[in-house]
């Protein structure tokens, strides 16, 4: 039997551990490289904070597998097993820039269920966690079940390189919505975008390329609290490869399918 309560308190103080030390790294400067283009950025604090999470992980829970964006951890075909997927910082761009509007994100799944979702604001010291069928809380306090909103009075989360001409989704449709919604952000950290819509600080969130990481925990607080997380066409989610992903209460969710993102 998986002692999920026993993973949470762990997961919990290893999270506080690694926020402090990423706190501290604002007084050094940081060593910043790219990857798949000039704006695909990673420091050492990425993979350091990562690195923390694995050993820390392997030591403790050595049957567990582990799925790092920065690549320490497993290479994995499947979900099977116990799964840890991480995103150490998400939002990097955010880090160095501004050092706020940044998150670690942790989930754990098991069979490719979601367990446990983790998403912590670093610069705001705000923890937003869920277990699966025990509720999604933020800094201890319960989340409530997400209410339903009018398109019209919805803020969304939409990133502006969506609304302009794309390879992966009719832009007109998205900037009927744009222009529809009561608001629209764009905060530059999907895992923050995902605790937002969970906590009712956004009614959605879509975007057009994520990787399991980025959304393993904000999908677990998202369901938590009654939302639905899909692809931009309402199909379920690939928990291996790159999705878009489209999150919010079920009806507005429906509705916004319906009337936008379907519609011939
Ligand atoms: C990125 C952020 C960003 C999203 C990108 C992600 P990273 O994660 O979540 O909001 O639009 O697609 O790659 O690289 O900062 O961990
Ligand atoms: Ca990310
Ligand atoms: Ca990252």
């Amino acid at each position: 039997m998986v002692n999920w309560m026993e993973i949470d308190q762990q997961v919990k103080m290893w999270i506080m551990e690694a926020g402090s030390s990423i706190r501290e790294s604002f007084q050094h400067s940081l060593s910043i490289q790219t990857k798949s283009n000039p704006n695909d950025l990673v420091t050492n604090i990425d993979k350091e904070t990562e690195r923390f999470f694995i050993s820390n992980i392997r030591k403790t829970y050595p049957g567990h597998f582990i799925l790092g964006e920065e690549g320490q951890g497993d290479e994995l075909a499947s979900l099977e097993g116990i799964v840890w997927i991480i995103d150490p910082i998400d939002g990097t761009m955010n880090f160095i820039h501004q050092q706020r509007h940044f998150a670690i994100s942790i989930g754990i799944y098991e069979n490719g269920i979601g367990r446990l979702g983790y998403i912590y604001d670093v610069a705001h010291d705000e923890l937003y966690y869920a277990e699966r069928g025990n509720g999604a809380y933020m800094n201890g306090v319960r989340l409530p079940a997400l209410t339903e909103v009018p398109v019209e009075k919805a803020l969304i989360a939409i990133n502006a390189t969506w609304l302009v001409k794309n390879r992966y989704f009719d832009e007109k449709k998205l900037v009927s919505l744009a222009s529809r919604v009561r608001g629209t952000r764009s905060y530059g950290s999907a895992a923050l975008e995902l605790a937002y819509v969970a906590s009712g600080r956004l009614e959605g969130y879509l975007t057009m390329r994520l990787s399991p990481w980025d959304f393993a925990a904000g999908k677990v607080l998202v369901e938590e609290v009654g939302g639905v997380v899909t692809n931009l066409w309402g199909q379920e989610l690939d928990m291996m490869k790159t999705n878009s992903v489209f999150a919010g209460a079920p009806g507005f969710h429906k509705k916004i399918l319906t009337d936008f993102l379907l519609k011939k």
